[in-house]
């Protein structure tokens, strides 16, 4: 993949986190413990192979700690100051560009001093990109939080080879150009070689932003950028992201898993119908809605006696202003529709604002009989094919948002927009009833593309296209 003239790696990673978690061990050393993601068990082998290494933030406040190996993968930590935790992370990553590139669901704030540390922050992760990439090498930068480390890593090194891929939606251009500083970002991106995106239609966005905001020309799927160097063409495509499928239905067949799995159903009073959404607690997973169609079936009398909805929330970004307001609102509706309908012993909704570690959740996945997936808007949603690979027995329904990036490959889902409350109901009432036999080809044939398209599959396919450039 290089040669080595310069010493260094010949694939670097940069992404906004580490593949790893900091553990405090009692005897106060620190450990790292792997994360288990996608992205990391795709990179892992290509890592690997090319001697590569991951540059990430830690999660925490202070210092950075550098270079070390962790699992067998050589990592570099990078470090948030408070401030920078503050503006960058919590301020122009969360509360900027993660509602503005999710419709404007909540409203994003613009706010000058949280573009100055993006930029920063930027800076320092490009910094540590160039030094760390060998001579000819390939550097993937990952997502919305290092949309400037392109250009800037360019401006540093022009041998290497770089790609960018954004895990979140691009948003149309009516809502992208309110961002003040527009022009930069798309400007930072076009830094890269090849730039992946969820779905086409966020491709198409991304290129229309190329006009829009920065005057540039696109042909088809490419946009020119002239510099000193020269004229480049920069690609823009759809590479829908996926699971590690084969992995993941391992874990369910496992008979530790499966009698987990068996105890949450005894543990609900062995329920009709389980019906389970699995989130971050973000106001992109339209958590409310879904609560809202369950409260009003209930009231109906529409679902089989005993069903129950387990929401399992995972804490996140629990300082953002949009995260705590949320957080209110969906812990009064869950207490509404329990105060409203439980009885002793049976409350209709299982709250959970809890994080698990995967074997617990795939127990969940195997307790469930109907997955309910509804956000406003989603990249991608990997809680759907997760819940999809799973199921080994071809038993259980997906009830899908169009919103979401797996709507396009999901197609065996029962689809919805959530913001149709009456036809979410219908929705869910029908995933619960259809025969076993229509169930079971619907979870087929999404079975079929979750395993087909796998997270390897997705690796490949961009490296492969980054290094045909
Ligand atoms: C999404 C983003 C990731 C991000 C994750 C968790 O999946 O695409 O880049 O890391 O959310 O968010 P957090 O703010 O905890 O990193």
């Amino acid at each position: 993949m290089s040669s080595n003239d310069k010493p260094g790696h010949a694939f670097v990673v940069v992404a906004s986190r580490l593949p790893v978690d900091r553990i405090e061990e009692p005897d106060g050393e620190t450990t790292w413990r792997p994360s288990p993601g996608g992205l990391v068990t795709a990179l892992e082998p290509v890592m690997r192979k090319a001697e590569g290494v991951w540059i990430g933030w830690t999660g925490d406040v202070g210092p950075a700690p550098g270079p070390f190996e962790a699992d067998g993968l050589q990592l570099v930590g990078m470090g948030l100051s408070a401030g920078q935790f503050a503006d960058f992370y919590e301020g122009f990553c969360n509360a900027t560009l993660w509602p503005l590139y999710h419709d404007v669901i909540a409203p994003p704030v613009f706010e000058r001093r949280w573009w100055d540390a993006y930029v920063e922050v930027n800076r320092a992760f490009a910094r540590q990109a160039a030094e760390q990439a060998a001579e000819g090498a390939t550097v993937w930068v990952h997502d919305y939080q290092l949309q400037l480390v392109p250009r800037l890593l360019r401006e540093q090194r022009a041998d290497v080879r770089i790609g960018f891929f954004n895990h979140i939606p691009f948003p149309g251009y009516g809502i992208f150009a309110q961002l003040p500083w527009r022009r930069q970002v798309v400007e930072g991106l076009l830094g890269a070689d090849l730039l992946g995106f969820q779905r086409r239609a966020d491709a198409a966005n991304f290129l229309q932003a190329c006009r829009g905001a920065a005057g540039r020309t696109v042909r088809g799927s490419a946009v020119r950028v002239d510099g000193p160097g020269g004229s480049r063409e920069v690609q823009a495509a759809a590479f829908p992201i996926s699971i590690d499928s084969a992995a993941l239905s391992q874990v369910a067949q496992r008979a530790e898993v499966r009698a987990r799995a068996k105890e949450i159903r005894q543990a609900l009073d062995e329920p009709r119908v389980v019906l389970l959404g699995v989130d971050r607690l973000d106001y992109t997973k339209g958590i409310r809605h879904r609560l809202q169609a369950y409260g009003e079936l209930l009231d109906e009398g529409r679902l089989a006696p005993r069903t129950v909805l387990v929401q399992v929330a995972s804490p996140s970004r629990e300082r953002v202003d949009a995260y705590r307001v949320l957080r209110d609102e969906i812990e009064l509706a869950v207490s509404r529709i329990n105060g409203e309908h439980a009885e002793v012993g049976y409350p209709p909704v299982h709250y959970l604002h809890q994080s698990y570690p995967k074997d617990e959740l795939v127990a969940y996945y195997l307790a469930a009989d109907v997955m309910l997936v509804t956000p406003l808007r989603d990249g991608m949603n990997l809680v759907a094919k997760e819940f999809v690979a799973c199921r080994n027995d071809e038993t259980g329904t997906l009830v899908l948002s169009e919103f979401t990036g797996a709507a396009d490959e999901l197609t065996g889902a029962f689809r919805v927009n959530p913001h149709d409350i009456d036809g979410l109901k219908d929705a869910i009432v029908r995933a619960a009833t259809t025969s076993p036999a229509a169930a079971r080809r619907r979870m087929r044939s999404m079975r079929r593309r979750v395993f087909e398209q796998d997270v390897a599959h997705w690796a490949a396919s961009f490296l492969d296209r980054l290094n045909r450039i």
